[in-house]
């Protein structure tokens, strides 16, 4: 396991899939490094890429609202992805994009120690919980795994195309508002 800096001068230097060719800015993360609450998207995107930071284009200020609902926000989480750099076009990282970029986020993972886990979306939900995740039937479902409490909500971008999805995960974060009460999580 690598300590921070190495681990951020690891990712900011890596070439361990073709994505580092199209990529403006690795894309490692952003919050409290001792968060006990942390969520994981997918992937940057094209404001994400052109920034340095997760979460920052349109779906990232709806997430940004979501968080504020509950009293979090970019200073008292963590907020990660499965891979580091932009899959062009915004389509889905593909499976060896994720094997080669996931360790990086398994370090930080360890390092962070987080009582919570909360996937954002499909791709996150099957590569952190099951690979069968099925994010419509399964969302705001608990697990207590590895020492941690996970789950997964709708990804901000599908909120964004379907608002009829968004009274379900609205409840998903009263359930995640609950949880962190439950374990003492510090936010
Ligand atoms: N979508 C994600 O999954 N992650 C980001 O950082 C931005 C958009």
């Amino acid at each position: 396991m690598l300590d921070w800096d190495n681990l951020e001068h690891a990712c900011q230097n890596c070439s361990r899939c073709s994505l580092c060719a199209t990529r403006t800015n690795v894309v490692f993360g952003v919050g409290a490094r001792d968060a006990d609450v942390m969520f994981v998207g997918e992937g940057p995107g094209e404001q994400e890429d052109l920034q340095g930071e997760p979460f920052v284009g349109p779906a990232g200020k709806l997430l940004d609202d979501m968080l504020s609902i509950i009293d979090l926000n970019r200073n008292n989480c963590y907020i990660a992805n499965v891979v580091k750099c932009r899959p062009p076009h915004n389509r889905d990282p593909k499976d060896p994009e994720q094997d080669a970029c996931i360790g990086y986020l398994r370090n930080q993972v360890s390092l962070i120690r987080p009582k919570i886990i909360v996937c954002l979306g499909r791709i996150a939900a099957r590569r952190l919980i099951a690979d069968d995740y099925r994010i419509t039937q399964e969302h705001g479902t608990w697990l207590h795994r590895n020492g941690f409490w996970i789950t997964a909500i709708y990804h901000p971008s599908a909120l964004l195309r379907d608002v009829s999805k968004r009274p379900d995960t609205f409840m998903d974060l009263l359930s995640l508002r609950d949880k962190i009460r439950e374990v003492g999580a510090k936010i």
